[in-house]
C-alpha cells in the first residue's frame, strides 16, 4: 500500500480508538479492512481510503475502525487474577466498605462479556455474604457490535468450553441447540453501555475496582500512559486496577505500583501498601 494510505489509515486509527499499527502490521489492514471496502463496493484499500477522503462518512470510519478491533475474550481469561478477586479483593473490600456496603467494579474493556460475566458469576457464589449490598458491574467497550453481543449473552459450545468451568455452565447456562444462553440472574448483575478509553472517565462515577484487560497492549506508550492515567482519576484511592498478563503500568506511569505484577494486579500510589502488601 502506497505509503500516504498507511499514514491516513494509521493516523485515523490512533486518533480514533488508540489503535496503533506499525507498518509491519500492515497484513492486518489488508485482512480485516478487504472485507469492508469489499461490502462498500471497492476493489482494494487504497479506492476506500479514496472514498474517505473525498466525502467524509462517520458510519464507513466507525465501521473501519471497529474492524481493526480485536475482540478475543474468554472466560475466566489467565484464571489467577479472578481468583484474586474472589480470594483477596472481594474480601478485602467488603470490610472496607462495611459502612457503604456498595462496591463498584469497571471492566474498561469487556468485548463480548466474558470478562464481567466471570465476575458476576463469582458474585453469585458470594450471594450470602453479600446480602444488603449493592455490587455494581459496569461494562464497556468502544465497539457498539461487540455490546449488542455481550448484552444478548448467548455463547458457542467453543466459547463456553475456553475457561469457564463445569460448575458454573451447568449453574448458569441454558442449552439453546449449538448455543449456551446466560441466565437472567448473572445477566442483570452487569450494565453495558459504549465508551472509548481515550475519553475521560470521570462521569462513569468512582470505582473500587477496574479490569482494563488486553486492551493497553494495542497503544502506544504516550495512549498507555494517558489511558492508565485517566483511570487512576475514576477509582478510589484504595482501588485496584486489574491488567492483562502480557501488561504492565511499570515503565509508563507512576500513577500505580504493583501488589502482584506476576498475576496483573496494581494499586494507586496515593495508597500505601499495608505490611502483608510490602513482605510481598
Ligand atoms: C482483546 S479484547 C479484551 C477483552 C477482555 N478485556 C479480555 O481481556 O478478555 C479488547 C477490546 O478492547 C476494545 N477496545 C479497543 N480500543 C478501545 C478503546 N479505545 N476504548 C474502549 N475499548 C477499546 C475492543 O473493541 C475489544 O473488544
Amino acid at each position: 500500500m502506497p505509503s500516504g494510505y498507511f499514514a491516513y489509515l494509521h493516523d485515523l486509527l490512533k486518533q480514533r480508538s488508540g489503535l496503533l499499527v506499525t507498518p509491519d502490521k500492515m497484513y492486518l489492514l489488508e485482512t480485516r479492512l478487504m472485507p469492508v471496502a469489499r461490502k462498500h463496493g471497492y476493489r482494494n484499500l487504497q479506492e476506500l481510503v479514496d472514498a474517505m477522503v473525498a466525502v467524509p462518512d462517520e458510519p464507513l470510519t466507525v465501521e473501519v475502525c471497529e474492524a481493526m478491533n480485536t475482540h478475543e475474550s474468554l472466560f475466566f481469561r489467565d484464571q489467577a487474577p479472578f481468583e484474586m478477586f474472589q480470594e483477596t479483593i472481594l474480601p478485602e473490600l467488603l470490610k472496607r466498605r462495611a459502612a457503604q456496603r456498595r462496591i463498584r467494579i469497571w471492566c474498561a474493556a469487556c468485548a463480548t462479556g466474558q470478562e464481567p460475566y466471570s465476575l458476576a458469576m463469582i458474585l453469585e457464589q458470594e450471594v450470602k455474604r453479600l446480602e444488603g449490598w449493592k455490587v455494581e458491574i459496569i461494562a464497556t467497550d468502544i465497539s457498539h457490535s461487540v455490546l449488542e453481543r455481550a448484552k444478548e449473552a448467548v455463547f458457542s459450545q467453543f466459547e463456553v468450553q475456553r475457561g469457564l468451568p463445569m460448575q458454573y455452565l451447568v449453574e448458569h447456562f441454558k442449552q439453546e441447540g449449538e448455543y449456551w444462553r446466560l441466565s437472567r440472574a448473572i445477566r442483570d448483575r452487569v450494565r453495558f453501555r459504549p465508551f472509548n478509553l481515550l475519553d475521560d472517565p470521570r462521569p462513569l462515577g468512582r470505582f473500587d475496582v477496574v479490569m482494563c484487560r488486553n486492551v493497553l497492549i494495542y497503544f502506544d506508550m504516550e495512549t498507555k500512559t494517558r489511558v492508565l492515567h485517566a483511570i487512576s482519576g475514576a477509582m478510589a484511592e484504595d482501588g485496584v486496577l486489574f491488567l492483562g498478563s502480557s501488561e504492565s503500568t511499570i515503565g509508563i506511569t507512576e500513577d500505580f505500583w504493583p501488589v502482584e505484577a506476576g498475576r496483573g494486579v496494581y494499586k494507586r500510589t496515593d495508597t500505601p501498601p499495608s505490611v502483608a502488601e510490602q513482605m510481598n
